[in-house]
């Protein structure tokens, strides 16, 4: 069966006068690049987060690449990274010659389970990059205690947890340091961007440094009045600065992250409602100790109830007119990883077998009611039309 409705995308950011105004009075200030815009957005979202510094760059990955630069993560180091995750998670310590160290993941909550944890630490392990998925925060406890337990730093990939709560705290002010994203699927949108958070003054420094050639503080003052022609180059960095363009964005996205997580939160409980009475499906896990961000809504095909693969399960909503995605291909089955870490599927059961059956369906604040209702009345019918 298809239907009239027009294609639902999987995602639409939500981009209103408030932004567009920001950009244009930026645009006409003379002033494009980092500079008061980016400073603005950083002390905002301190105080959103209740992190001591936020320290903003151009994507999630320049965040977690300044973090692990930051611990110092030198080559031969390992460092822990969840198997299911995007890969900038682990790239990152690719980019210091050190060694991503799979682990798997929970099955329910899809999170890097903690119990597997100890077991991949060596001599050589630095750090675990804990990735909160779909929005909800891992077990923080567990993490933080292994890690002080075995002298480890704690970067938390928060690319889908803004605004998310482990226990009463903010997400951003847990780990040593923790990377937010701003890509334009995420909670709160620069187009592309990102933040890093910490409570250590030194951190911060250094990874303002190195998101800019890795010269002398303050770098970006040069060319206004209060600054001055002279800098020196401290540190081979990088060129990860977010422009003040992009800062207007998230200044404005910022003032509404509250309300986007309210929508995303609503629609999240809606389909937990209406999904309860198919069997044919799991709806997401949610621990007690949690507020979830719910950036993604992951459900797990229970396909022994089916006639059909997750992937024609994907093809059957995109007939009508839904668009879904999946979240992720575990890394240790991409052919990169599988060849330079020598990982099989079965040294990840959860991951592996999880990786069949997972389905995004869309969850954004721009989706009306009808939307809402439409991805609901689709996966009715497809459950209907291929149940055993
Ligand atoms: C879990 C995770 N980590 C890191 C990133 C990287 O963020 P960015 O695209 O801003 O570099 C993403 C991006 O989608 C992600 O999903």
């Amino acid at each position: 069966m298809t239907t009239d409705n027009p294609f639902l995308p999987f995602h639409v950011p939500e981009i209103g006068d408030e932004e567009i105004r920001s950009v244009v009075e930026t645009l006409r200030s003379g002033w494009l690049t980092t500079g008061s815009k980016v400073k603005q957005f950083e002390e905002n979202f301190a105080l959103y987060t209740g992190a001591t510094h936020a320290v903003a760059v151009n994507s999630g990955t320049a965040a977690l690449h300044l973090a692990l630069d930051a611990i110092g993560i030198k080559e031969g180091d390992e460092v822990i990274v969840p198997t299911m995750t995007f890969t900038a998670t682990a790239e990152v310590v690719l980019y210091f010659k050190a060694r991503p160290i799979l682990v798997d993941c929970e099955a329910d909550t899809l999170n890097i389970d903690p119990d597997r944890i100890e077991r991949k630490i060596t001599p050589k392990t630095r750090a675990i990059i804990p990735v909160h998925i779909a929005g909800q925060p891992c077990n923080m406890d567990k993490i933080v205690q292994i890690a002080r337990a075995h002298n480890l730093k704690v970067i938390e990939d928060a690319a889908h947890a803004l605004p998310a709560l482990y226990r009463g705290k903010m997400v951003g002010t847990i780990g040593d340091i923790t990377c937010f994203s701003f890509y334009a699927t995420k909670t709160i949108t620069t187009g592309e961007g990102g933040m890093a958070t910490t409570n250590n003054p030194e951190w911060a420094d250094r990874m303002r440094m190195m998101s800019l050639h890795g010269i002398s503080k303050d770098a970006w003052k040069r060319y206004t009045s209060e600054g001055s022609w002279y800098y020196e180059v401290l540190y081979p960095g990088y060129k990860y600065n977010l422009t003040d363009i992009a800062a207007a964005i998230g200044i404005e996205q910022l003032k509404k992250c509250d309300r986007f997580v309210e929508a995303r939160r609503r629609i999240a409980s809606i389909y937990n409602e209406t999904f309860a009475d198919l069997p044919e499906m799991r709806r997401p896990a949610c621990g007690p100790d949690v507020q979830h961000a719910w950036h993604l809504y992951v459900i797990q095909l229970e396909l022994e109830r089916l006639r059909i693969t997750r992937n024609e399960f994907i093809e059957a909503l995109k007939k009508e007119n839904i668009g879904t995605s999946v979240h992720f291909i575990p890394l240790h089955l991409h052919p990169y990883y599988r060849n330079t870490l020598g990982c099989k599927p079965q040294d990840f059961p959860n991951a592996s077998a999880v990786f069949e059956r997972i389905v995004s369906l869309p969850i954004y604040p721009k989706m009306t009611e009808g939307d809402v209702q439409n991805v609901i009345a689709a996966v009715k019918r497809i459950v209907r039309e291929y149940r055993r």
